[in-house]
């Protein structure tokens, strides 16, 4: 019998294209709405799938893949991060998992370094000002903000996307690196000279702080009020990893009290929602979650996501696989 595969959500033509072309035989399903499913839509799709092409805007819990195996043979992620995927109930079930790392990491850097940018020098308050009305009245007291080069970057997370903003913020800004990991990576000390430091020394002593570490029960709110508090009041924090590595209503109070200067968020707690006030601040520079979202990287994503599939289903091994 020809297999079923179910695509939770739109994605480049291309990707689409290369999954009928590979598998000449199968029924593709959905990817074309571009809006979130609801759990009961997801399920009510998925059912009777042997493959199931999703985001991370999906809940693939224990529950849900009891219901959908068999036949569900693999579950492949448009995505790096994968926390909203029972990983140990589809290793359990005998259902593949794969992801697709490697090709968003320069597009998230960019975007880590974009929000850098915005909040040390106010970029997205000084829009608003003209936007609203405002005028361009050069002062030597107007919209002052922090100098960038020179100064002292901390990196929670070593992997490749702070990896890549280590080096950008190194070679181009002369930043010196700081870095927090579980795990020594002497590449950042022989090619940044950085420095590994514990999580409390980096917050005190950074001018910028960025997160790159993934969303785990470990990771949970690790910037918390404290952690906030251990900041520098002109520090700058930069989040493009996962929304709950930052315990968001103590940031809103942070920056409603000026404890930090400024945040630059593309993820949030929970996602769609902002945090009550978070809106309001001037101080944070707000992106709608859109890291990955270059036409190359999603191009790319869309391939690997694929390429998974097909290969499970053709009986091969899938390249990234989590289980
Ligand atoms: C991912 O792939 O995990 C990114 O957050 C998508 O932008």
């Amino acid at each position: 019998m020809s297999p079923r595969i179910f695509v939770t959500r739109a994605i480049p033509e291309a990707s689409l294209a290369r999954l009928a072309q590979a598998l000449p035989g199968a029924r593709i399903d959905g990817g074309s709405s571009d809006r979130s499913l609801s759990h009961a839509e997801l399920l009510a799709g998925a059912r009777g799938a042997d493959a199931l092409l999703c985001t991370l805007a999906d809940r693939i819990d224990r529950a849900l893949l009891e219901t959908l195996t068999p036949p569900l043979r693999i579950v492949s992620t448009y995505a790096v991060g994968y926390e909203n995927i029972d990983v140990v109930a589809a290793r359990a079930l005998g259902v593949r998992v794969a992801h697709t790392p490697g090709v968003l990491t320069e597009a998230t850097a960019e975007i880590a370094v974009a929000l850098l940018l915005a909040c040390a020098r106010r970029l997205a308050e000084g829009d608003r000002l003209l936007r609203g009305g405002g005028t361009v009245s050069w002062s030597p007291l107007a919209m002052r903000g922090q100098t960038i080069y020179g100064k002292t970057l901390g990196i929670v997370g070593a992997g490749r996307i702070g990896l890549r903003v280590a080096r950008t913020m190194r070679r181009g800004f002369d930043c010196e690196i700081l870095v927090h990991s579980r795990s020594p990576h002497p590449e950042w000390e022989s090619e940044l000279g950085a420095r590994f430091v514990p999580l409390d020394d980096l917050l005190a002593r950074a001018d910028f702080v960025s997160l790159h570490c993934p969303s785990t029960p470990e990771t949970r709110h690790l910037i918390d009020a404290a952690a906030l508090a251990r900041m520098k009041p002109t520090a700058c924090l930069v989040n493009t990893s996962r929304g709950s590595v930052v315990d968001e209503a103590a940031l809103v109070a942070a920056l409603e009290a000026g404890r930090i200067a400024a945040a630059g968020l593309d993820v949030y707690e929970r996602e769609p929602a902002l945090a009550p006030g978070l809106a309001r601040c001037e101080n944070a520079v707000l992106l709608p979650h859109i890291g990955s979202a270059t036409f190359e990287a999603r191009e790319a994503m869309g391939r690997l996501a694929v390429d998974a599939i097909v290969a499970v289903l053709s009986g091969r091994e899938p390249e990234h696989a989590l289980a």
